[in-house]
């Protein structure tokens, strides 16, 4: 019988997610962990690249964790730590930048794009605002995968690029190393077919760099007021709409039961129900779906030491199989 295979992916700490971040990445990352042996880390350290405000990164993080552990991840069951808990993820980070060609680097995706961006706004200097930690970013994030020996890597299409470089940086060291120690080659495991994309409240692709976004704990009255903002036009209530291109009937389809939706959409194709009474829908929809998360989630980041005691119990699980992977490539590249 084939071994159990283990799944790791890194959660980006970037503030509380929004209800698009729920659908695409978290609801079926959950789903994914019940069936897995699955590790999910906060990967901390890789927002330190962007953020520069302590409070604000300090927030982030255990805003992020506790939203997934609201949602319904299992600390027994899936072991959830932050990278920065996890020093072997540095050493390796160095062994592995060691064996790693600079060429390689020039050509990732994130690098190219931010030298593109200096280029085409006329500048000299194609690395202005460009670090080191960006630089880096793919050998860091090998060292992720590679110290806890990940057999697959759940992320979105645009990882790929960072799993095959993963893959790469593990072959080069398993070819100088691979007498003594190798390391498993990951595999990308990516979301299949047309992944459902939220609208944002202006009807744009929910991101929160749009500003457009509806976060997933937003207190009840702030909820209530943001769904009311989603413009639309002024079809009167009795005329017929078209559900298909209403933000506010997009999003309900997303959270509610079709028995639910169904009744909706008759009456806006046939007209009789207006926007307003659609929106309240949404609101409630969201409220029931949220609401009781969001208890939770408001113990969770309260201060005190419960969420920090189940990241800590997870960082003795994850370091105890890092542990393990440094010892042997210590051994194997003589330093040991
Ligand atoms: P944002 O655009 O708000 O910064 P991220 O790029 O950090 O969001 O995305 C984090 C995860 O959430 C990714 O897996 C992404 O596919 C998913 N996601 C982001 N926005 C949406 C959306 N509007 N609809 C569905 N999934 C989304
Ligand atoms: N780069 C990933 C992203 O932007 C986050 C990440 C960091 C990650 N390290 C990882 C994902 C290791 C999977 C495995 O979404």
């Amino acid at each position: 019988m084939a071994a159990t295979k283990t799944y790791l992916t890194g959660v980006q700490t970037s503030g509380m997610p929004h209800i698009g971040n729920y659908i695409g990445a978290i609801k079926p990352a959950l789903a994914a962990a019940s069936a897995n042996d699955t590790l999910y880390f906060l990967a901390d350290f890789h927002s330190l690249n962007s953020v520069k405000d302590p409070d604000r990164l300090r927030n982030d993080i255990r805003s992020v964790a506790a939203t997934w552990l609201a949602c319904g991840l299992d600390p027994q069951r899936t072991v959830i730590y932050r990278q920065s808990s996890i020093p072997e993820v540095f050493e390796l980070s160095s062994i592995l930048a060691s064996v790693t060609a600079k060429g390689l680097m020039n050509r990732a995706h994130a690098y190219k794009a931010a030298r593109d961006r200096n280029e085409a706004a006329g500048g000299t200097d194609l690395d202005a605002g460009v670090n080191m930690g960006l630089f880096n970013y793919p050998i860091l994030m090998a060292a992720d995968i590679l110290v806890m020996e990940a057999d697959v890597v759940p992320v979105g299409r645009d990882q790929v690029q960072h799993i095959e470089y993963t893959g790469d940086i593990a072959r080069a060291f398993n070819h100088l190393y691979g007498d003594s120690y190798a390391f498993p080659i990951p595999q990308g495991a990516y979301p299949e077919g047309e992944a459902s994309i939220l609208p944002g409240i202006d009807g744009r692709k929910m991101s929160k760099s749009y500003d457009n976004h509806i976060p997933i704990f937003l207190p009840e009255n702030k909820l209530k007021k943001l769904v009311r903002r989603i413009p639309t036009d002024s079809t009167p209530v009795e005329a017929p709409k078209d559900p298909d291109t209403s933000v506010p009937f997009q999003l309900l389809a997303q959270f509610a039961p079709a028995e639910r939706v169904e009744p909706v959409r008759k009456r806006l194709e046939e007209g009789g129900m207006g926007w307003g009474e659609l929106k309240n829908e949404l609101f409630e929809v969201l409220n029931e779906t949220f609401g009781p998360m969001r208890e939770r989630y408001d113990e969770l980041v309260a201060p005190g030491r419960e969420l920090d005691a189940i990241l800590t119990a997870g960082a003795e699980r994850a370091r105890e199989r890092s542990r393990a992977t440094l010892a042997k490539v210590r051994t194997a590249v003589g330093i040991d």
